[in-house]
């Protein structure tokens, strides 16, 4: 492991372990969803897209092979596509089989693994395309390389991984996007749409218990990597839809009082206390247009997939 990469990976563990300290002090107790998607929670959470009931992959999906070209189009040899949180790159594919050449391909993510994995399946699949991965935190200040901010630029950032921030905090986010992208850029943005909450509750709550299984993972996480001591029999996963919110909240609830050492502490837990782990807030369309208004952008086209479940939305800086 490089020296570069050695600091990297220790930096993640001093937060992951400050961010756990601080969420379990709390009153209402929370840790945050980034957390998940470690090895085994990303893996959990390709499961989660796979699941009859969870729409969002598929209906974003859908969206992009219908209008592909549409949504790329003017992207030409000159311009680079970025993506924000790619993970494994796949709905990437779809845009980029259907993309004349472009100038680079730069997805960011914050873990380095998905990173080359996505490199090397991309190299064999697009042998011409160049890829700049790029190992990042795109929540913290961002500044794209200098090759890249130079010239013509197209964000990507799918999955509505916008909807777990609040509505406040997804228009900073959005404004610190614009700025990164600069002058004359757009985005494209998946975004989740507002429906019939036993929809949603389904999707949150499946009966294979993948769900639970990812959200306990983050327990299972603290216990790896943090010496932790969590009981995972001891909490069970629970998923809510709060309308007045327009999120869905997942928690972990504490089965029994109990104790839990995690990060050098202890941390009591209530029979029936919750930890929230994750807000997924769903948009009604005009809703998220002003949204991304308010951070400065101009909101243009939006796709919808044909069931209305979901929505893919072009900004323009
Ligand atoms: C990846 C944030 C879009 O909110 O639907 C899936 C994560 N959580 N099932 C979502 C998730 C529980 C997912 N996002």
């Amino acid at each position: 492991m490089s020296n570069a990469l050695a600091f990297a990976v220790i930096a993640e563990r001093n937060a992951f372990a400050a961010d756990v300290i601080d969420g379990l002090s709390r009153p209402k107790k929370r840790l945050p969803c980034r957390y998940f998607y470690d090895a085994a929670g990303s893996s959990l959470f390709d499961e989660i897209t796979r699941l009859p009931d969870y729409y969002p992959t598929r209906a974003e999906t859908a969206i992009l092979e219908a209008h592909a070209a549409e949504i790329l189009d003017g992207v030409d040899e000159d311009t680079t596509l970025v993506e924000f949180g790619s993970g494994s790159s796949r709905k990437t594919e779809i845009l980029l089989e259907q993309a004349g050449r472009l100038a680079a391909y730069a997805p960011i993510d914050i873990c380095g693994q998905a990173l080359e994995e996505a490199r090397a399946r991309l190299a064999r699949r697009f042998p011409e395309l160049e890829v700049t991965p790029i190992v990042a935190d795109f929540t913290a200040p961002l500044a794209l390389p200098a090759e890249i901010a130079g010239r013509r630029v197209i964000g990507f950032f799918p999955g509505s991984t916008i909807g777990n921030f609040t509505p406040a905090e997804a228009r900073r986010l959005l404004a610190a996007l614009r700025l990164a992208l600069g002058a004359g850029s757009r985005l494209v943005i998946g975004v989740d749409l507002k429906k019939d909450p036993a929809r949603l509750l389904a999707a949150y709550n499946d009966p294979h218990g993948v769900t639970a299984a990812f959200n306990l993972n983050l327990l299972a996480r603290i216990n790896r990597e943090l010496d932790g001591g969590f009981d995972l029999d001891g909490f069970c996963h629970q998923a809510i839809y709060d309308a007045a919110e327009g999120r869905i909240e997942m928690r972990l609830v504490s089965r029994r009082p109990q104790e839990a050492r995690a990060a050098g502490r202890a941390f009591g837990f209530r029979r029936g206390e919750a930890i929230h782990t994750e807000s997924s807030y769903k948009y009604a369309l005009a809703e998220f247009r002003e949204t991304a208004r308010a951070a400065g952008w101009s909101p243009r086209r939006a796709w919808r997939d044909e069931a209305g479940l979901f929505s893919v939305h072009e900004l323009m800086a």
